[in-house]
C-alpha cells in the first residue's frame, strides 16, 4: 500500500501566528498566502505493510528518531484512525531546500505527508479533506495543499486565485542560516498569546488586513500589498518580540533596510519574514534584475506562485 506526493512550500502575507487549539491547530485568526512553485518541494513516498513493526521516517536520507519521528507517527495516527487500519508505516521523504530555517518546509512536509498517506491508506480525500488533514501535521500545511493564492481559517484552506492570476510575482528567498530554528512556531506562538500585550491589538486589526490584501491581491496592486505584507510581518515579529524571542538577526535587520531603500522612487520590493532570520523579497518579474544586483552578495532562492499537491507513481523506494 504505497503512495507518493509532491507539495510546495507557502510564504504567507497575513501570518498564522497562535493557535486556539493546540491539538487540532486551530489558528487564532484567518491567514493568506502563496504557494511557490517547486524549487521549494518535498516528495514524499508512505508504504502501509503488516511486515512493519513500528513507523519509521527518513527526512533528506537521515533517518529520523525522537521528536520528528513522534510528530509524523502521531499524524499517521490520524490517518490509521480515520482508515480504520492499524498498519505501520515507512515513510521517505527529501526536501530540495533546508529544513526548518524559516521556509516553512513543514508546511510542504505535512501536505505531501497527508497526500501521500491518504491514499497508500485507501482513503479517497478530497482537496478540502485534504486541507483539513495537513492541518494537524502543521497549521501552515493546510494552505500548500492547493496552489496560487490561498486563505486559511479555522478548519481548511480556499484558493482565492490560482497561479495563473499573477504569473510575474517572485519571492526572492535570501538565506542567511540553513540551521534549524531553536523555538518552535508552536512554543513561539504559545509564549506570544501569552505574553505579548500587543497581540490583542493584533488580532483585533487582523480582520481588516485581510481584507486588504485579498483586495490588492485581485486587483494585483503591487505596491499596497507590498506595504501591507511588510506591516503584517512587522506586527507579528513586534509581538513575538514582547515574549521576549527573536528569531531576526543583526543582518535580517540590515537586509531590511536594504529593502526600504530600494523603494524610495518607486516600490518595487516588500519583505517578509517567518519565524526565523531569512528574508523573503515580495517582488515582481520586472525588478528581479535589480533585486539580483542589490543582494549580488547573497545565497537565494527565486520562487513564483505554484501548484498545490500532485501524486506521482515515481515513488522514493
Ligand atoms: C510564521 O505552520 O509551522 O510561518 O502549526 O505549529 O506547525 P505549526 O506552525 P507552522 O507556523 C507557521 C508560522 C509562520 C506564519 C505562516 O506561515 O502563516
Amino acid at each position: 500500500m504505497k503512495s507518493t506526493a509532491w507539495a510546495n512550500s507557502n510564504i504567507a502575507f497575513i501570518k498564522y501566528w497562535g493557535k486556539k487549539d493546540y491539538e487540532k491547530n486551530i489558528p487564532m485568526n484567518p491567514s493568506i498566502s502563496m504557494t511557490l512553485d517547486s524549487n521549494l518541494s518535498t516528495k514524499t513516498t508512505v508504504d502501509f505493510s503488516d511486515d512493519y513493526e513500528k513507523d519509521t521516517f527518513v527526512l533528506n536520507g537521515v533517518v529520523c528518531e525522537d521528536n520528528k519521528l513522534k510528530r509524523v507517527s502521531r499524524f499517521l495516527d490520524i490517518v490509521r484512525k480515520k482508515a480504520g487500519i492499524n498498519m505501520r508505516a515507512k515513510v521517505i521523504s527529501v526536501n530540495n531546500f533546508p529544513t526548518a530555517s524559516g521556509i516553512a518546509s513543514s508546511a510542504s512536509g505535512f501536505a505531501a505527508l497527508a497526500t501521500s498517506a491518504s491514499k497508500a491508506i485507501g482513503l479517497e480525500l478530497d482537496k478540502k479533506q485534504l486541507s483539513t488533514l495537513a492541518r494537524y501535521g502543521s497549521g501552515s500545511a493546510s494552505r500548500s495543499v492547493y496552489g496560487g493564492f490561498v486563505y486559511w481559517e479555522e478548519e481548511s484552506a480556499v484558493q482565492i486565485k490560482g497561479k495563473e492570476h499573477w504569473s510575474e510575482f517572485r519571492d526572492v528567498i535570501i538565506i542567511l542560516n540553513e540551521k534549524e530554528k531553536e523555538i518552535s512556531s508552536r512554543e513561539g506562538m504559545r509564549l506570544t498569546v501569552e505574553k505579548s500585550k500587543l497581540y490583542e491589538d493584533r488580532q483585533k486589526k487582523i480582520k481588516q488586513s485581510l481584507g486588504k490584501v485579498r483586495e490588492f491581491l485581485q486587483k494585483k496592486n503591487f505596491p499596497m500589498l507590498a506595504y501591507e505584507i511588510m506591516r503584517d510581518s512587522d506586527s507579528m515579529h513586534a509581538c513575538i518580540n514582547e515574549a521576549g524571542i527573536n528569531y531576526l538577526t543583526e543582518e535580517s535587520y540590515k537586509l531590511k533596510k536594504k529593502i526600504l531603500a530600494l523603494n524610495k522612487e518607486e516600490i518595487i520590493a516588500g519583505y517578509t519574514f517567518d519565524a526565523g532570520p531569512n528574508m523573503h523579497i515580495i517582488t515582481l518579474e520586472k525588478y528581479l534584475s535589480v533585486i539580483k544586483e542589490a543582494f549580488s552578495d547573497y545565497k537565494k532562492i527565486i520562487s513564483g506562485p505554484g501548484e498545490g499537491i500532485r501524486y506521482t507513481e515515481e515513488h522514493l523506494f
